[in-house]
């Protein structure tokens, strides 16, 4: 997290002190490095080297329109799940041709949308899914672009459970036991251009056993069908892998790089890759403000600004965030104690049992906030969007307005009141 450091004790993201952050735009703030992003990006890179390669960047991690503008400069593709994804990614002027739609349950009117717009691949979930595609390929007299998304039979994963998209019982992909025989049918539909194989086990992965017998299991499949006369353009070994929230220890991106490229030797197939979490995780923090230093029998509690809406992984996932003070060694007396926020949840905590030199009225940076932060908010409790900012050196640009009470309630309507 080198691009969030200490400075003359003041927490700074790149050259910009998070205080004149806060100041000029309020706080809760999300607050994200260019720099981190754009190392990220290289370094997967890098670890690819001559591989033909194309890392579609999952937008589901944070859709921030100037994030993607960023992916997209930096040579990213994108992995979408929705017409409202694909919506985003035009907006920050990416090319549909660039993005593949992944997702179980895509409704006609996304892939639609989609296909008018030039997607690159819809990732069909199930044979159902198939059918529907030709039949929209065929009401527009053209030949749909697909990849077919495959669950390999992966025993446990180490991770949190919601966070696991392979294995059995699970609704992502096609049972591997169909692949074959669905991926078959689809090369044979004339509707149909079947242009590769996909999978995506699961997120905040920091093994590379499972990520890797998953592509085992993709390049075995591919074979079975080049022998079958099916040649495929790619392979999708999607995204996953796990970055440090607080002591864990993720692969680099070239150990990870180097299994799957391991596991597809020298066919002649592009590696896609789907990383979310990887490439921004660690690249932003919230910014907020304790409003009250609060002090009962059972506990004491940092009831700060920002709260579940703003970052629901440690209420849905118990995770873990680094929460620092943006200005260290103040003299404030340490005290243990909750992070909470002002939402009526008991669940609203942003971190657990913390020891934390701060007093009312002081600024808190939560870490590891690029991913899965502001894309997971809500406006629970009436509470408008938090502003977001992204900083490249010392230049600080506000990339979302903080949101006002009256964009909570637009579009809704009052009912004539009779007299
Ligand atoms: N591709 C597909 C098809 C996915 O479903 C996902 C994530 C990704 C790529 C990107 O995965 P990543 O590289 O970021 O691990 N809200 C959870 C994470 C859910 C991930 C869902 N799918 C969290 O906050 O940890």
């Amino acid at each position: 997290m080198e691009d969030f450091a200490y400075r003359d004790r003041r927490l700074h993201a790149e050259e910009a002190p998070l205080e004149a952050i806060a100041a000029a735009h309020g706080t809760p703030c999300y607050v994200y490095s260019a720099g981190a992003v754009a190392r990220r990006v290289r370094e997967l890179r890098a670890a690819l080297g001559e591989r033909p390669h194309r890392i579609c960047y999952a937008v589901k991690a944070n859709g921030n329109l100037a994030v993607l503008q960023l992916l997209r400069t930096l040579g990213c593709g994108f992995d979408i799940v929705s017409g409202g994804e694909l919506a985003r990614v035009q907006a920050a002027g990416g090319d549909p041709a660039d993005a593949v739609f992944s997702g179980v349950g895509k409704s006609a009117a996304e892939l639609r949308g989609a296909l008018e717009a030039g997607i690159g691949a819809v990732h069909a979930e199930s044979r159902e899914e198939l059918a529907r595609i030709e039949r929209l390929a065929a009401e527009r007299d053209a030949v749909a672009p697909v990849a077919l998304r495959v669950n390999p039979a992966l025993a446990e994963l180490d991770t949190h459970p919601h966070l696991a998209t392979g294995g059995a019982g699970c609704k992502f992909g096609v049972p591997m036991a169909e692949a074959f025989e669905t991926a078959r049918a689809a090369a044979a539909a004339p509707r149909l251009r079947l242009r590769g194989l996909a999978c995506h086990i699961g997120s905040q992965l920091t093994d590379l056993a499972p990520l890797a017998a998953a592509a085992r299991e993709l390049v075995t499949l591919a074979d079975r069908l080049r022998d079958a006369g099916i040649a495929l353009e790619y392979l999708d070994f999607g995204g996953g892998l796990g970055v440090r929230y607080r002591d864990e220890a993720p692969p680099p991106a070239a150990a990870w790089a180097g299994a799957l490229g391991a596991a597809l030797g020298d066919r002649p197939l592009t590696l896609l890759l789907e990383p979310g979490r990887f490439l921004v995780g660690n690249a932003g923090v919230l910014l907020t403000r304790v409003e009250y230093l609060k002090r009962t029998a059972g506990g004491c509690f940092a009831v700060v600004d920002a709260a579940m809406t703003e970052l629901l992984r440690p209420a849905l996932y118990d995770a873990w965030h680094a929460i620092l003070p943006v200005r260290r060694d103040l003299g404030r007396e340490p005290v243990r104690c909750d992070v909470v926020g002002p939402v009526c949840e008991t669940a609203d905590r942003l971190g657990r049992d913390r020891t934390l030199a701060v007093a009312a009225g002081d600024l808190l940076a939560v870490f590891s906030a690029g991913a899965y932060a502001a894309a997971m908010g809500s406006a629970y409790n009436s509470r408008p969007a938090a502003a977001e900012v992204l900083v490249e050196g010392g230049r600080v640009e506000l990339v979302r307005e903080r949101g006002r009470a009256e964009d909570l309630y637009a579009g809704e309507r009052l009912r004539p009141e009779t007299a």
